[in-house]
């Protein structure tokens, strides 16, 4: 069977919950504890966006488990700037790698990827569709610095484009979280996606403001407006600074409130927050090494 990873849509509680308690069994290696688990894979990175930690941390989880990466490097130096399909890219990579991770500016591209491949593909982001591999570090993230039972969150930013927040809003319905998500009007969460959440039972209401909230959450998930899927950059201009997360705002907070961002961040966390007791989202980025070393280990069939 092929282990695809497409949409949080797709999994089920306890599969999530299988992916997190191995992931702790990852957490030595991914600082620095030898491993030889994967080694004769090779990994293939395609990405058709920017990325740091995405890519960067794929590819640390494959060769801190002995395997190899491949890259398809710049799209502008490969055989996309001739005008090759994302089908036929797909084919041909398949038989060089053993699983493939594939960040693109489409919505569908990684399920329509999972149709032509032979080999598994990992949705490292489609458009402002999905990012299942950031959900499940973040979910993980929540499970080692608070809880997933009883959760209380705030879901801040774009709601709209943020492919980050669409999948955690579906993981999060299976954990019965209570969820707050607060955008600017033009932000909000798509109505397809509250109309799923409604539909599994899920705890959600909206706001525009973030202080009516910030005393009653346990995790405060806040999210870059996404610049680049603006059709019209006035309509950017509107919104763009809406939410920033101070060390003023964070006095009406629980003391044991925990800070997440899926990162880069622009201008939403002032900077001297990540010296607080709240700043959770650089060891955010750090859990993204053993989750996606979980994923790979399964997808390519070595758990
Ligand atoms: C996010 C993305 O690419 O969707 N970044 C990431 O993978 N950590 C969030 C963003 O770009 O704002």
């Amino acid at each position: 069977m092929l282990h695809h990873i497409i949409s949080m849509k797709d999994f089920s509680r306890d599969e999530i919950d299988i992916i997190l308690k191995r992931a702790k069994g990852f957490e030595p290696i991914a600082k620095g504890k030898k491993s030889d688990m994967l080694s004769g894979k090779i990994l293939a990175t395609l990405f058709y966006e920017p990325s740091t930690r995405t890519r960067m941390s794929f590819e640390t989880a494959m060769k801190r488990l002995g395997g190899d990466v491949i890259d398809l490097g710049s799209i502008e130096s490969s055989s996309v700037a001739k005008g090759e399909t994302l089908a036929d890219t797909i084919r041909v990579i398949g038989n060089y790698a053993d699983a493939i991770v594939l960040r693109h500016t489409r919505e569908g591209a990684a399920r329509m990827a999972a149709e032509h491949s032979r080999v598994p593909i990992i949705n490292a982001g489609d458009g402002a569709g999905h990012h299942p591999t950031q959900t499940l570090l973040d979910l993980y993230t929540i499970m080692r610095e608070s809880s997933l039972s009883n959760l209380k969150i705030a879901i801040v930013g774009d709601l709209k484009y943020g492919r980050t927040v669409h999948s955690l809003a579906y993981a999060l319905s299976l954990y019965r979280a209570d969820m707050t998500l607060v955008s600017p009007k033009q932000l909000q969460m798509p109505d397809v996606i509250k109309k799923d959440l409604k539909k599994q039972g899920a705890s959600v209401s909206e706001t525009v403001n973030i202080e009516g909230v910030i005393d009653d959450i346990d995790v405060l998930y806040i999210t870059r407006i996404q610049k680049e899927r603006f059709p019209d950059p006035s309509e950017y201009q509107k919104v763009a600074g809406s939410y920033r997360v101070t060390e003023e705002l964070l006095k009406k907070a629980r003391n044991n409130l925990i800070v997440m961002h899926p990162l880069p961040r622009v201008d939403e966390i002032d900077p001297a927050v990540d010296g607080t007791r709240y700043a959770r989202y650089f060891e955010q980025a750090f859990y993204g090494v053993p989750v996606r070393m979980t994923l790979l280990a399964m997808a390519m069939e070595a758990l």
